[in-house]
């Protein structure tokens, strides 16, 4: 991949610091590698957004970060255990640590919004049920929806369902949080407002978020660092003044928007990786296969 001058490493970089790190993932579906060898690191604090396009490998990164998928290589490490040999007892507890949003919402429908908040409380926690019906008030003050606890996610908005999902998710106080495409299908105002909340959990909480988009507005905007990945391999990564100002024509093409052309074969498609590498900024090193 390419690694973007400016990004933290070596000596400015407490190795402390890194909560999460991801070291040459591999993950399949049957016989179908999607992701070849991903490297991914996040410090205690910071919001790292994924980007890439549709069908790229994000959803998969992610639900592999939580321990939803079984990387087929490599490591990741969350909290000083590697989820790729963790035994269940040791994930179960780890998970309690990790709140998720998922790609679509995914409330369960036929539950209340305050019983869907309360729901990961009832799985890994004994409180009594007072104090739950407290602590669903709290997270759902958090994002907006007090006195929406009696409502079926169908009587929601979109946006406002968005908003109950995070609620579930920050229910056990997590240290990070996962959101895979927080704001898509949302109106710009709404996608705004879900951008905002991010931004004050993480001012807030000092929470870890690692968050999936192809939204480019509300990457820059949340993001303290980003990796962009395109067909299961990080194609280049940095801070967000990294990537804007990157030549690499790759990751111009997803910042610029420009469609894909019409034949593009491997040798293309390896070319477009490797060009820009010697840009006369020389801001980008070329990591591949590294
Ligand atoms: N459960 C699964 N079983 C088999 N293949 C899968 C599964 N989930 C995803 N894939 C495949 O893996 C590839 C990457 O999918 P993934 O959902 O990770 O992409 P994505 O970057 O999140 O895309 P989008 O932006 O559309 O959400 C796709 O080719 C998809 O068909
Ligand atoms: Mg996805």
């Amino acid at each position: 991949m390419e690694k973007l001058s400016g990004e933290k490493n070596g000596a400015d970089t407490k190795a402390a610091d890194v909560l999460i790190s991801v070291r040459n993932l591999h993950v399949r579906y049957a016989q179908r590698e999607i992701l070849h060898g991903i490297n991914l690191e996040a410090h205690s604090g910071e919001t790292v957004v994924i980007l890439g396009g549709s069908g790229s490998g994000k959803s998969t990164l992610l639900r592999t970060m939580v321990g939803l998928e079984k990387p087929s290589g490599g490591e990741i490490w969350i909290a000083g255990k590697n989820l790729a040999v963790i035994s269940a007892p040791d994930l179960k507890e780890i998970r309690k640590k990790m709140g998720m949003s998922f790609q679509g919402g995914a409330l369960f429908g036929s539950m209340t919004v305050g019983e869907n908040v309360a729901l990961p409380l009832r799985e890994h926690t004994k409180l009594e049920e007072s104090t739950i019906e407290i602590m669903v008030r709290l997270k759902l003050e958090h994002v907006g929806l007090l006195g929406y606890e009696s409502y079926m996610p169908s009587q929601l908005s979109g946006g406002m369902k968005k908003r109950a999902a995070v609620a579930r998710a920050l229910a056990m106080d997590p240290a990070i949080l996962f959101f895979d495409e927080p704001s898509a299908g949302l109106d710009p105002i709404i996608a705004a407002g879900i951008d905002n909340l991010i931004l004050q959990l993480k001012k807030a909480f000092h929470m870890t978020i690692i968050v999936v988009t192809h939204e480019l507005a509300s990457a820059f905007l949340i993001a303290d660092r980003m990796i962009l990945i395109d067909k299961g391999y990080v194609v280049a990564a940095g801070t967000p003044e990294n990537m804007r100002d990157c030549t690499q024509p790759r990751v111009r093409q997803f910042l610029d928007r420009v469609a894909e052309p019409e034949v593009a074969g491997e040798m293309d498609y390896l070319q477009m990786l490797t060009e820009g590498t010697s840009n006369t900024e020389g801001t980008v090193e070329d990591k591949r296969g590294a």
